[in-house]
Order: structure tokens, then sequence, then C-alpha cells
């Protein structure tokens, strides 16, 4: 297996600094838009042979892991959350929670029972790709916002009405998706990935003392109990800025960094024990790929040749990049030489 990404997580040196995307599978690439006329989304994450497919789509811009065709929402319908994926609008769940009620009805699953499509695509992907593969799930806030707003938000009004104003629905609410999440990437570990990231995408939308107080102690259960598998464990959030050192104290072997925090005040805020991933803009991407390139060559000059930095971008690549702008960043960071 081609290790560049594993050692930069473990800080050892490597030939060229190792660069993956968040959704690097996805609409952007020509070949899963004609799979998606095909499949739904979610046919796509509960076909193994079809989740291989997709996560192999973009192994050919040369990149040096892959991810897990998957979704963050997947756990919650076995755990009582039904949902779609509506046309044009993203997930909708069917039954937002809004009683301590609906809480305590949400069920702890079993992964390998529930889950268990995401198990056999994990071995099948491990038995066709020589680059790591990166597991994952949602974070417990991220998770508790879908739940709650029943759809993406725009200001997590309803989630924090019911986090600042029912804390022990809260606390219960947490408790539950912590333990699934927990036993979900364990599972995912078990059956084979060979790194795993936790994607709070959202808690970036709380104040430190807010994300200490209410979500800080759920995603330190997760992230500690993952580094004890020995598996790279990476921690991402956006709008973090003011999080950071908070979000190291969580847990995490690898911290995720948005894009508006420039990656050398990011890394000496966290401290060079931690690896770090990240953060170019992903709208620089958009662009032409000189522009893109000299986006790329700003993260790699910032990250400065330290030992621990895996390129990739601040957040997940947009559906209207063009593929070979992502093609020539590759191949940049790769051409530039080990970070
Ligand atoms: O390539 C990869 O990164 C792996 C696959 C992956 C998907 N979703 C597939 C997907 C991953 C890692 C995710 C994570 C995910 N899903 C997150 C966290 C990451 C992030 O971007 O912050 C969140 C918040 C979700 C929930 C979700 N899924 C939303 C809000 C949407 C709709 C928004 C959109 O882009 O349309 C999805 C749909 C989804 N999940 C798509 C893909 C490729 C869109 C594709 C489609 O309709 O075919």
């Amino acid at each position: 297996m081609k290790d560049r990404f594993l050692r930069a997580c473990r800080r050892e040196p490597v030939d060229v600094t190792p660069v993956w995307f968040m959704r690097q599978a996805g609409r952007y690439m020509p070949e899963y838009r004609a799979l998606r006329e095909k499949h739904s989304l979610l046919d796509l994450c509960k076909n193994p042979e079809l989740a291989l497919t997709v996560t192999m789509q973009p192994l050919r811009l040369g990149v040096d892991a892959a991810i897990l065709f998957a979704d963050i929402l997947l756990p919650l319908d076995p755990m009582g959350a039904s949902f779609e994926f509506a046309k044009g609008e993203g997930p909708v769940i069917h039954e937002p929670i809004a009683t301590r009620e609906q809480i305590d009805k949400l069920r702890v699953i079993d992964p390998d029972e529930s889950l268990g499509y995401v198990m056999s695509a994990i071995r099948l992907i491990k038995r066709e790709v020589d680059v790591p593969l990166i597991g994952f799930a949602g974070g417990p806030f991220t998770l508790a916002s879908y739940l709650i707003e029943g759809g993406k938000s725009a200001n997590f009004a309803k989630t924090k009405k019911l986090m600042f104003g029912a804390p022990d629905a809260w606390r219960a609410l947490m408790e539950t998706l912590t333990e699934v999440v927990r036993l979900y990437l364990r599972a995912q570990v078990v059956a084979g990935v060979d790194a795993v990231q936790l994607f709070d995408s959202w808690v970036g939308d709380l104040a430190p003392a807010d994300y200490v107080e209410y979500v800080q102690p759920y995603a330190r259960r997760i992230l500690r109990d993952l580094e004890t598998t020995g598996v790279p464990v990476i921690h991402f959030g956006t709008g973090t800025a003011t999080l950071l050192e908070a979000m190291r104290d969580a847990g995490g072997t690898v911290l995720g960094v948005d894009w508006c925090t420039p990656i050398e005040s990011a890394w000496e805020r966290v401290g060079y024990d931690r690896a770090v991933q990240g953060n170019m803009d992903p709208c620089a991407l958009l662009t032409t790929r000189p522009i893109a390139v000299k986006h790329a060559q700003r993260v790699l000059d910032a990250a400065a040749g330290r030992p621990g930095h895996i390129f990739n971008l601040g957040h997940g690549i947009l559906p209207e990049t063009p593929v070979d702008h992502v093609r020539a960043v590759v191949d940049h960071v790769h051409a530039a030489g080990a970070s």
C-alpha cells in the first residue's frame, strides 16, 4: 500500500506531501454524474459494488488516499429517524426531533447489523485499492443539527434552543449519538479502514464556551476511544478559528483546518505534536489552473516542510469544480516535494 498519507498522519518524513480532498467523489466528476442518472445517492451508498466504483473514481487524479463513499446521515435511519435526499434540497429528515420523548426513542444501533452494507463496502474496497482508505462519521453536534432542524440550517436556531433551553434533553441526545458514532467508527476500523475522520462540520457556529460545555465532552469520548485503535484520527470542522484549541483538547491525531485560519498559525496554536490537514479555499479551484496552483503553493509555503502536513481543502470540493483544476493541484503538490 502507498503509505505517504499514513506516514504524514503520524508526522513521519515523506517523499512528497500527501494530498486528498474532502468530497473527492461527487458531482464535479462526469463519471459520478453518469452513475447518478441511473442510481439514487442512497443506492450508491447501500450497494457495496457501486460504493466501490464511486470510491475509486477520483483515484485517477493521483490522490494519496481514498475516502469511503457513504454519508454522515446513514446511521440516522436505523436509529429511528428516517430521511431522504430530496432533489435539489439536500437531506430531509421526515420527523425532526423536537421532544424528549422522541430523543428517548432513538436507538443505539449495532453497526455491523444495521450498517452492514458499509462494512461490506469497506472490505471490498480494501481488496481493490492500493492507497489508504479513510472511514468517517458525522460529529455529534453536526448530526444533532440535522435531526433537530430536519435538514440544512442557516443559524441552527432550533438546535441551540434545545441545547441552551433543555440541557437534559440535549445531553440525552448527545449520549445516544456519541455511542452510535463511537461504535460505528470502531466497526469501520475492524472492517479495515486505515484512518477515520470525524466530520463535525458545523461546530464553528458555536461560541467557544458553548462548544466546551455542550459538545467537547462527547467529541472527546469518541476521539479518545478511536485513538486507542491505533489508526490516525482526523478531527474536522469549519468556521473553527476560535475553537482550534478546544478541538485539539477534545482529541484526534490530525486536526482539519478550514481556509480562514492560516495553517501556520493554526499549527502553532494546536502544537506541533499534531498533524494538520487542509486548508486551501475550495473556491480557488473554480478559477483557472494557474490561480488554483498559486493558492495550493501558498498552503505549501505556510506548512513550510514540517512533517505532518496533509494537503486538502478547508472543506469539500464544490460540484462546479473543473476536474482538470483538481488534477493540476494534485500534480503541483507532488511536484513541489516534501512538506
Ligand atoms: O468523497 C467523499 O468525501 C465521500 C463521501 C461523502 C458524502 N457525504 C457523499 C455525498 C462524505 C464524506 C459526506 C459527508 C457529509 N454529508 C457531510 C460532512 C462533510 C461536509 O461536507 O461538511 C455532511 C454535512 C453531509 C450531509 C449531506 N449529504 C448534505 C448536506 C448533502 C447535500 C448537499 C449537497 O452537496 O448536495 C449530502 C449529499 C451528498 N453526500 C452528496 C455526496 C456526493 C451529493 C451528491 C448527490 O446528490 O449525488
